[in-house]
């Protein structure tokens, strides 16, 4: 069977594209980042994907006069990539229904909190301010509600009395750049079954760091003294 095809939309950073192209280095993704697309000429992540020589394509969304022209610039990109996924890794633009409708069940998103709690923006500051002693981050199929699809996996760690937005931002990162090639391989090898708003992950394979679900009996006890 041919190594699935990736191609992965970002805005920014780039932090977790360079994650998933060192799992891939490490024989650890199950598939192949073969397109990234942009919407950000000025992104560092657009220089992340020239480095692994990459095809970047970039869909600047404020040179189309509305967001439809933008998606159907941006779909004819994704199509001409030929991707079995597409992932949403820090891409900052919401998505429309019809546009997502295309992709159902093949498109995953990383978001920082752990849904359904801290949808959209901010999540470190709003967790902090309202206090949860457990935060992380999502991996979730995305539907046409922003931030609410299936969720495929869960990574948490406890929030410390310390953790101030930085701390705690830099901790979820590090958790998201486990989180997201575990949660790519299992779609790659076709471990991932979704059964309306539930998705059962075959033979999960658990990340060593922090509490990963779905996770082993022995490491769900590591939740109680946070
Ligand atoms: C990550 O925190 C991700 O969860 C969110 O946007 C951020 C992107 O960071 N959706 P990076 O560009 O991958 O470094």
């Amino acid at each position: 069977m041919a190594i699935p095809r990736i191609t992965v939309l970002v805005s920014g950073r780039g932090s977790n594209l360079s994650a998933l192209i060192e799992a891939e280095r490490n024989g650890l993704l199950g598939g192949t980042v073969s397109a990234v697309m942009c919407n950000r000429a000025d992104a560092p992540a657009v220089a992340i994907a020239a480095a692994h020589g990459i095809a970047t394509t970039l869909v600047e969304h404020r040179r189309f006069a509305d967001r439809g022209a933008f998606e159907a610039a941006l779909g004819a990109a994704i199509d001409a990539s030929d991707p079995q996924l597409i992932v949403l890794a820090g891409f900052m633009r919401v998505l429309g229904a019809a546009f997502v409708g295309r992709y159902e069940g093949r498109m995953l998103n990383i978001h920082p909190s752990l849904l359904p709690s801290f949808p959209g923006l901010d999540t470190h500051r709003r967790a902090l301010a309202a206090g949860v002693r457990v935060h992380g981050c999502t991996v979730h199929f995305v539907t046409a509600d922003v931030d609410h699809g299936p969720i495929v996996m869960q990574g948490a760690l406890a929030v410390h009395d310390a953790d101030d937005e930085a701390a705690l931002a830099a901790r979820v990162l590090a958790l998201e750049h486990q989180l997201l090639p575990a949660a790519v391989r299992a779609f790659c090898e076709r471990r991932l079954v979704i059964a309306g708003e539930r998705v059962r992950v075959i033979d999960g394979v658990v990340p060593a760091t922090a509490l990963v679900v779905p996770l082993s009996a022995a490491a769900a006890d590591l939740i109680s003294p946070v």
